[in-house]
């Protein structure tokens, strides 16, 4: 407990999984094939997560900004998820992932959230954490946690913290972008305070297993220090 060679490992993972439309876009494809690709680098990863030793791996799928792309491109997105879950979620029960969302999940389509709520029950007693982003915008969810807390009376870091959507997940370590871009699109904006960053060249269909391990041995080299010295 507490030694060096613990801080070394990381709990908490999280993925800005961006580049599906370049990755398709590079092939002459529509973004939607790109899409699909990103759902199967997803499998993957899901797949590789009892190796990593991680607790949670949190994966950005959709943001509040993401409503702004073509109906078609939503529409696509929205199926892909909807087949996504039906497909794999026997093999989340199967490998002990539990899942959880994050973001205003409520408010997508009906049945996508039934979906969603049985998905939940089905991986309640799971091991690992997949906490999936789905219409998540961080400054929303700090807006949110922060009127719950003026509500309960105290208005504190601790009470912000408590009620956001990831008040249960351990602290956020390593914060990935793929795609070259060097930006947090509303991720994880309160949780990233004290995280490592990396950002990766890698369009997310291509993105391994491999380059998960790659983060995790970089993260482990990495000295944190939290402000102090
Ligand atoms: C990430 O890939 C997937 C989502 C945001 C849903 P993009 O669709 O943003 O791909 P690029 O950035 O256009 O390449
Ligand atoms: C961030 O990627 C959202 C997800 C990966 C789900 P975007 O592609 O939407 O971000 P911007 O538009 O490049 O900032
Ligand atoms: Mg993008």
């Amino acid at each position: 407990m507490g030694s060096a060679l613990d801080q070394s490992r990381a709990r908490h993972v999280a993925i800005i999984m961006d580049g599906n439309g370049r990755w398709a876009k590079k092939r002459g494809l529509p973004r939607a094939v790109g899409h699909q690709r990103g759902v199967e680098a997803v499998r993957r990863l899901v797949r590789s997560l009892e190796g990593t030793g991680l607790e949670c791996l949190t994966l950005y799928a959709f943001s509040s900004e993401n409503w702004k792309r073509s109906e078609d491109e939503v529409d696509d997105l929205m199926n892909l998820m909807r087949r996504f879950i039906k497909s794999d979620l026997p093999e989340f029960v199967a490998n002990n992932v539990k899942l959880k969302i994050i973001g205003d999940w409520q408010s997508l389509a009906p049945d996508i959230v039934a979906m969603l709520e049985d998905a939940l029950a089905q991986t309640a007693n799971g091991r690992q954490t997949l906490a999936v982003a789905l219409n998540y915008g961080g400054q929303h969810e700090i807006a949110r946690a922060a009127a719950k807390a003026a509500a309960s009376g105290e208005v504190t870091i601790e009470t912000i913290a408590a009620q956001l959507d990831t008040h249960d997940l351990p602290p956020l370590d390593l914060l990935i972008r793929t795609s070259g871009e060097i930006r947090l699109s509303n991720f994880l904006l309160w949780q990233a305070a004290y995280a490592e960053m990396l950002f990766v060249d890698t369009l997310w269909p291509d993105f391994e297993p491999a380059h998960l391990t790659q983060a995790l041995n970089d993260f482990a080299r990495r000295e944190r220090r939290y402000g102090g010295r």
